[in-house]
């Protein structure tokens, strides 16, 4: 009754149809379909649909979606000066935390729980408007508006740089927002959870989800996986570093997961684009060499590349900046947190674990001056 499940491994808090994650074979299922079709053919647009709908859009469905997308990038006049003001002195993560949260502000029914994944619709399509505003607030230049006839990734890419990216790009774009969009029931996914099993609103289990995302054991590893990258600076200096960390014991950034027992099946799509977009890639030539050193003195142990190995050298590739990696995470894992928020709501019990005390009982209070 009282065995501690440190970390919550193996522990089974609900149902869901939104996503399998095979990690003894490898495989990523999105309601039902292979993540490897998904991430060729389809667009995130049509994924936010199939994982809040359980099923493929229509022709016109997808329209529709699109339509309702790009009526809503546009940011309200409070936010945008939240992000001109704040920008230059505040984290990317932090600011897409409280931007997210701001949002709330703006909404005239914020508490109405009715229709959650509107409400998370309206806070997605504006996601990639919060990151691109505040990248050129902090260099200091003017924003870009969003545009109404370009695609989610496309329009990211555009308001990000200025100018609109070439077909290449906003393809290896969407395909990021699909490979991060969702992973089952991992932290920022249980922190939303959670968050909405009070019957808090939808902004405060969104925002809920970015802050826990932040951290370099979960989406931050984007950022400290290049910064490792750079740190090995040469594909000839991966034996070296990684034989000084695993003599260290300290882990590798871009290694090592929960559930897999394989590599992580999104690493191969992020490696594709890479390579489409620069063949000569510097960051990709160090992190396949690191790859292979810890396959050989970790591989044993169940130590395997994870996602985050190669989509910061992806981001690179598309211009993005690199603390602005784990917001683009955000963006994306976006479309997961809110399937799961409403899955939660449509059959919600409190979340309400309990801790194994460890500490004393029946304590004599001592008043201060007599202690
Ligand atoms: N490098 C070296 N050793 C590792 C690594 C690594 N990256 N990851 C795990 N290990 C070792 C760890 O030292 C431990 O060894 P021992 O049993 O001898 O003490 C064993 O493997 C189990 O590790 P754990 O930390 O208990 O495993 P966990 O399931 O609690 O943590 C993890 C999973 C992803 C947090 C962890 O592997 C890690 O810290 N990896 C590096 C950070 C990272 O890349 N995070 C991104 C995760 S994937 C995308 C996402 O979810 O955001």
């Amino acid at each position: 009754m009282d065995e501690v499940k440190k970390g919550l491994e193996g522990v089974v808090v609900d149902e869901s149809r939104v996503c399998k994650v095979d990690g003894e074979e490898g495989k990523i299922w999105y309601a039902g379909y292979d993540m490897d079709d998904l991430a060729r053919y389809s667009s995130y647009e049509e994924l936010l649909f199939l994982l809040w709908n359980d099923r493929l859009p229509s022709a016109d469905e997808l329209d529709e979606i699109r339509g309702e997308m790009q009526e809503r990038r546009s940011l309200p006049d409070g936010v945008a000066d939240l992000i001109d003001r704040e920008a230059a002195r505040t984290g990317p993560m932090d600011l897409l935390r409280t931007s997210v949260s701001a949002l709330a502000s703006y909404d005239d029914t914020p508490n109405d729980l009715d229709d959650p994944t509107d409400r998370s619709l309206g806070v997605i399509a504006k996601m990639p408007t919060i990151i691109a505003r505040a990248h050129r607030a902090r260099q200091g230049d003017d924003p870009v508006e969003p545009r109404d006839d370009l695609g989610h990734a496309e329009n990211f890419l555009y308001t990000l740089h200025g100018e609109e990216p070439t077909a290449e790009e906003a393809s290896a774009m969407d395909s990021t927002f699909i490979l991060y969009a969702e992973h089952g029931m991992n932290a920022s996914t249980f922190s939303a959870c959670v968050t909405a099993s009070t019957l808090a609103n939808v902004y405060s289990s969104l925002t809920s989800a970015v802050g826990t995302l932040q951290g370099p054991l979960h989406g931050g590893a984007t950022e400290t996986v290049i910064e490792m990258l750079e740190e090995v600076g040469d594909p000839s200096r991966a034996s070296e570093y990684v034989e000084e960390k695993v003599s260290n014991k300290e882990k590798i950034p871009g290694f090592g997961h929960r559930v897999y027992e394989t590599v992580d099946p999104r690493c191969a799509h992020f490696k594709r684009h890479i390579e489409e977009l620069n063949p000569d890639s510097e960051l990709l030539a160090v992190a396949d060499a690191v790859r292979e050193e810890v396959e050989v003195r970790l591989g044993d142990k169940g130590i395997w590349p994870n996602t985050d190995l190669y989509a910061g050298a992806l981001y690179r590739e598309l211009g993005v900046p690199t603390p602005f990696y784990t917001t683009l995470f955000s963006a994306s894992r976006a479309a997961g947190w809110s399937a799961h928020v409403a899955e939660q709501l449509d059959d919600n019990r409190i979340m309400r674990p309990r801790v194994k005390f460890v500490g004393e009982t029946g304590r004599e209070y001592v008043p201060v001056d007599e202690r």
